[in-house]
């Protein structure tokens, strides 16, 4: 990991991932492809594992306008017709959006009561609120969110400010054997706006205690590395 050099105040750091967040706010750089391949690594290995194919509640952190909480909604727990019909109405150009919003919209869940079928989100950007979105950062969610989670994804990795704190604050909201999904720009170069650089999954193992599942190396729609780790939990 490399770190960006001159250490931003806490002030600063929100309202840089703010200002960002704002200025490329319609993109979505998940495809629901990404999130129908995270279900099969997913179910396959609780299957694999002999346990029931009960993923939820699901977190996805840093969700900018919220349509990966949906993506994910719709590919681990919609139907079959309908995880279809979302993989066939959507449109990449720079990134990913829905050409029938409503296919993905319908069925929004409650972050303030993530139950077992919901995907809620954490966006920094008061502007992402949402029913199923909390407005905060994601290294500092809800106490009572400790274990709560069976997957948490985030592509918003490189944005965090210290990754020892953030990977700590993710681990904890995931529950014992729940999986933890990072998208990376790997070996990427920090700047101001993404502090964490020079990421390699040697260092999201080292970070996520647990066992790596799937990885694949520029593996996203959108070219990111991704990674996908069973959190063991209570490990030094
Ligand atoms: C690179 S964008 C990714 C957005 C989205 N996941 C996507 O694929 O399009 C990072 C997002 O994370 C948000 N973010 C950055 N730091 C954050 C933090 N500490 N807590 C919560 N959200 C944060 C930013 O505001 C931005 O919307």
């Amino acid at each position: 990991v490399r770190l960006f050099p001159g250490r931003q105040s806490r002030e600063e750091y929100l309202r840089t991932q703010i200002e960002r967040s704002e200025r490329k706010f319609r993109y979505c750089k998940v495809s629901i492809r990404d999130a129908l391949r995270y279900r099969g690594v997913v179910l396959g290995d609780l299957g694999a594992r002999g346990l029931p194919a009960a993923p939820g509640p699901i977190l996805c952190l840093g969700t900018r306008n919220g349509r990966e909480v949906d993506l994910f909604r719709v590919a681990f727990f919609g139907s079959a017709p309908r995880r279809l019909a979302a993989a066939l109405l959507e449109h990449h150009g720079h990134s990913f959006r829905a050409l029938c919003p409503p296919l993905e919209a319908w069925g929004r869940s409650d972050a303030a009561r993530p139950g077992p079928a919901s995907a809620v989100g954490v966006e920094v950007n008061p502007r992402g609120a949402r029913r199923d979105v909390w407005t905060g950062s994601f290294d500092e969610m809800p106490a009572g969110w400790a274990d709560a989670f069976g997957v948490v994804y985030s592509n918003s990795f490189d944005q965090s400010q210290d990754p020892g704190r953030t990977a700590r604050e993710w681990t904890r909201v995931t529950r014992p054997g729940g999986y933890v999904i990072v998208g990376f720009a790997k070996d990427a170069d920090p700047s101001p706006t993404d502090p964490v650089g020079g990421l390699r999954l040697a260092d999201v193992l080292a970070l996520f205690p647990g066992e790596l599942v799937y990885y694949r190396e520029r593996g996203s729609r959108a070219g990111h590395s991704e990674a996908v780790i069973r959190v063991a939990k209570g490990r030094p």
